[in-house]
């Protein structure tokens, strides 16, 4: 599908250079929900990148964050966030992408997903490989959890309801660290590339995992739910790792599903805080 990618890379491109240009007016944020935040950028970015997607591809769907549609009539469907890493943005925290994933018939074919700070553009079409900036990328092959860097994130809706401080806490005991660094889609195509070696996350849409799980699968990697069930883009949760590690780390998720925590948050001695 070469014109597929070209054409999203290209578009992603465009979108990360709108980004920077909002980046260096340091422009407001508006709440979309309690901690939610949107800007300019995100409406400004998705108008773009909905009106270029939609002249290039008129039969397909599209699916926006922000809540730009087209209603297609062919098996296609872009999910597009078009700035994933909000909240870093707008508080100029360097670490945010636009993300373009393409499904067909349920099943995801090709992401472009471009970090405008580092101008680094990770892609892949399914059976062609994972690239970064027209190289070849592979996931890494750290074998123990406790050679691993792993990395999470946390949503800014309903945050209460949130069970995964658990799932973090017992992580950054078995591994080098757990890194959360706020653009979901930056960190599936870290795992791509090696980086780090696993992430996983409750709660993700659609837009922020398309891209980045095309990517991390064509690198080598494999990507489930959490419980290591076959994923979707409408799954609860996410655990993506280098291959190597994924059963470990779900093994860990199914006790802590069941309430068995390996290190005890309540045994840590508070002495000297
Ligand atoms: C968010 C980021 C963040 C993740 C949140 C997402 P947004 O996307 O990817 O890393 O932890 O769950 O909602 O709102 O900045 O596009
Ligand atoms: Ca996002
Ligand atoms: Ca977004």
């Amino acid at each position: 599908m070469p014109q597929i990618l070209e054409t999203a890379t290209a578009i992603a491109r465009e979108a990360g250079a709108l980004l920077n240009d909002f980046a260096r007016q340091r422009i407001g944020f508006e709440l979309k929900g309690d901690y939610d935040l949107v800007t300019a950028a995100d409406r400004a970015s998705e108008k773009l990148i909905i009106e270029r997607l939609g002249a290039a591809f008129p039969d397909h769907s599209i699916v926006g964050e922000e809540g730009g549609r087209q209603r297609g009539v062919s098996d296609y469907t872009w999910y597009v966030d078009p700035l994933d890493g909000t909240t870093n943005f707008a508080h100029a925290f360097p670490v945010y992408n636009v993300s373009i994933g393409l499904e067909k018939a349920g099943d995801l074919v090709a992401g472009v997903v471009y970090d405008p700070t580092r101008d680094e553009l990770f892609s892949a079409e399914r059976g062609g490989g994972a690239f970064l900036n027209g190289q070849r990328i592979q996931v890494s092959h750290a074998a123990r959890l406790e050679d691993a860097l792993v990395a999470t994130g946390f949503p800014s809706r309903r945050r209460h309801q949130n069970v995964n401080v658990h799932f973090y806490y017992q992580l950054a005991m078995l591994t080098h660290g757990v890194r959360r660094a706020g653009a979901a889609a930056i960190d599936l195509c870290y795992v791509g590339c090696g980086r780090i070696d696993a992430f996983w996350e409750f709660g993700l849409n659609p837009w922020d995992m398309a891209a980045g799980v095309v990517i991390l699968e064509e690198a080598g990697g494999r990507s489930t739910d959490m419980r290591g069930m076959q994923l979707s883009v409408h799954s609860p949760h996410i655990l993506t790792s280098n291959r190597i590690l994924h059963d470990e780390i779900e093994q860990l998720f199914a006790e802590i599903f069941r309430g068995q925590y390996r290190y005890s948050m309540v045994e840590m001695p508070l002495t000297g805080a």
